[in-house]
């Protein structure tokens, strides 16, 4: 690029480099942002469609969750990454309403461009969508319903309104009971709130039978076989030894020569070893330990006099898969085989090997009172599994919101043209041109109830006219739309609800992503495959780590 005085051309940035400014660099950064939004729109709500995602390898997934079709969309655009970035924060912070941050970032921006075309400065829109946030998020507080912990129904009906979006609504009720059951076995109460480890939750996936026969495990499920076939297969009432060490004769850590002059010397050593392997397994046996996990290897010798006591031996287990079975079994994980006792054994009513198709897993059942616990899905077709894998997703992580925050809403657009109402009472507040922007945020969020509407076959005018009629009366803030039937009804009494934290973090996530994106003014990439030059800082306002965009044409 050059700009010149004269005939001598000044260099300033790289040759080849491609910029583009103002008005122009806002409009396609928009446009490209919108396009995206407009992708997953068709997927919103209960009647959303799924997507069939083909990714360069040729493997094939179908699937309906925000999260997943922004991830394998191979997105080049800057201003677009930025809402696959949108899909992504709130996937990882609350774990639903991919779809909504999505849709309603997309919408923010169209809004925006509105106010743009009319000379409305970016700083004053972006000022006013901050301003319309803030207020959204003490509307929601105000609209907010508080649950209990104990409240097992309603905690699974915000599982059901989750999965109801989802491809494996077929099995909903069944998997809406193994979500709330495993969520509430993992949950602690401390300092008199409650936190729920999602991750204490492990999720096997095995082909065959059908999502129906999905079965919650009071304990751990294993992808391992047991370590020898002298061993038995079954243990009831188990006692189980946690191993990181190894149960083989430690070897030395440089090459050693032993000098054996005679047979008796030889055997000897291997009298040795033999009794050394048989004090570990002494110490094992001796604690009453009946089932021995070992993150290390087992010696083939220990192996056989372990299994001709009757103990249960599983090697090389995985050290995530060693912590999920001392929270299942309440067993301590020893360092050291000596350090095995009586006491600090696991329990589990009983250790298994189980036979599923080709493949064996062994089952630790019925741990007392387990702080992890195994999901195994099960469905006729990867395609099936991988989806209700997404959908159980979802689900544990709506039901550890509203466990930790014990605050739900209604769902079904109730909440949007509340904020909606709300926002456009405030906006007259504001005053000024900010309240253009306010005001164009209420039109935005009323996106939602117009997507469900839409996507429901239903006519969205007609609908959002009766919607808005329905707030406008007093101790309306639940009511939605019931896709089945197109009536505006109570949804809480529909039983549809969500998480307040899902609605709080689509707000968050939507405006910072619009903001960032009406922030920039100037977009410069290098031609020719190289990466983004270093920038000064604060130079281009959000454009940071968005490298590697070279030889695109914006
Ligand atoms: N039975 C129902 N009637 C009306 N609306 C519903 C019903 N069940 C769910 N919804 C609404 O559907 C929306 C959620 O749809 P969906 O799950 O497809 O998108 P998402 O949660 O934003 O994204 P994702 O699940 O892909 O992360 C919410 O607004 C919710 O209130
Ligand atoms: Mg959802």
């Amino acid at each position: 690029m050059s700009q010149g005085g004269g005939n001598i051309p000044v260099l300033v940035l790289k040759e080849g480099t491609s910029r583009n400014t103002g008005r122009e660099a806002q409009k396609n950064n928009i446009m490209a942002a919108k396009i995206i939004a407009e992708s997953v729109k068709s997927t919103l709500g209960p009647c959303g469609m799924d997507k069939m995602l083909v990714n360069s390898m040729g493997d094939v997934s179908i699937t309906n969750d925000g999260a997943t079709i922004m991830k394998e969309l191979d997105v080049q655009h800057p201003a677009a990454k930025m809402l696959v970035e949108v899909a992504k924060a709130q996937d990882n912070e609350v774990g639903d309403g991919t779809t909504t941050a999505v849709v309603l970032a997309g919408e923010l921006l169209s809004k925006a461009e509105g106010l743009l075309d009319k000379n409305v400065h970016p700083t004053v829109i972006i000022e006013g969508f901050k301003k319309a946030s803030e207020k959204a998020q003490q509307i929601l507080e105000q609209i907010a319903i508080p649950i209990t912990f104990e409240d097992e129904k309603t905690l699974k009906d915000i599982a059901i309104t989750s999965l109801s979006s989802k491809g494996i609504n077929v099995a909903e009720d069944h998997f809406a009971k193994i979500i709330v059951d495993s969520v509430k076995q993992v949950s602690e109460k401390i300092n008199g709130k409650y936190k729920a480890d999602i991750d204490l939750i492990k999720v096997v996936k095995k082909h065959g039978k059908s999502l129906e026969e999905t079965e919650l495990v009071k304990g751990m499920v294993i992808d391992k076989e047991i370590a020898s076939s002298q061993m038995p297969k079954i243990i009831e009432n188990a006692k189980i030894a946690l191993l990181n060490a190894k149960m083989e004769i430690e070897k030395t850590e440089f090459d050693a020569k032993i000098n054996i002059e005679s047979p008796n010397q030889m055997q000897l050593f291997l009298d040795e070893e033999e009794r050394m392997l048989k004090d570990m397994v002494t110490s094992v046996t001796k604690s009453g330990a009946n089932v021995i996990f070992c993150e290390k290897g087992i010696d083939d010798m220990a192996l056989h006099f372990l299994g001709k006591a009757g103990v249960l031996a599983v090697k090389s287990v995985s050290s995530s898969d060693m912590e999920k079975l001392s929270k299942a079994t309440g067993g301590t994980i020893f360092a050291s085989v000596k350090d095995i006792t009586a006491d600090a054994l696991g329990k589990a009513k009983r250790v298994e090997e189980v036979k599923i198709g080709d493949d064996k897993l062994l089952y630790v059942r019925d741990a007392k009172n387990p702080k992890a616990v195994t999901i195994v899905i099960r469905g006729a077709s990867n395609h099936v599994i991988d989806e209700a894998e997404r959908s159980l997703h979802d689900g544990l992580c709506v039901v550890r919101n509203a466990i930790e925050d014990g605050k739900i809403v209604a769902g079904g657009g109730a909440p949007e043209a509340e904020l909606a109402k709300g926002l456009r009472a405030y906006a007259v507040k504001v005053g000024g041109r900010e309240q253009l922007a306010v005001e164009a945020y209420a039109e935005a969020v009323e996106a939602i109830p117009l997507t469900l509407a839409e996507n429901a076959g239903l006519d969205p005018i007609d609908i959002m006219v009766a919607l808005r009629a329905a707030h406008e009366k007093p101790n309306s803030q639940y009511m939605g739309i019931d896709v089945t039937n197109g009536k505006i009804k109570n949804m809480k009494e529909a039983l549809v609800i969500e998480p307040l934290r899902v609605k709080q973090q689509v707000i968050k996530s939507a405006t910072e992503a619009t903001n960032m994106i009406l922030k920039i003014d100037d977009l410069i990439s290098v031609k020719g495959g190289g990466k983004m030059p270093p920038m000064p800082p604060g130079g281009m306002g959000g454009m940071g780590g968005m490298g590697g965009m070279g030889g695109m044409p914006y």
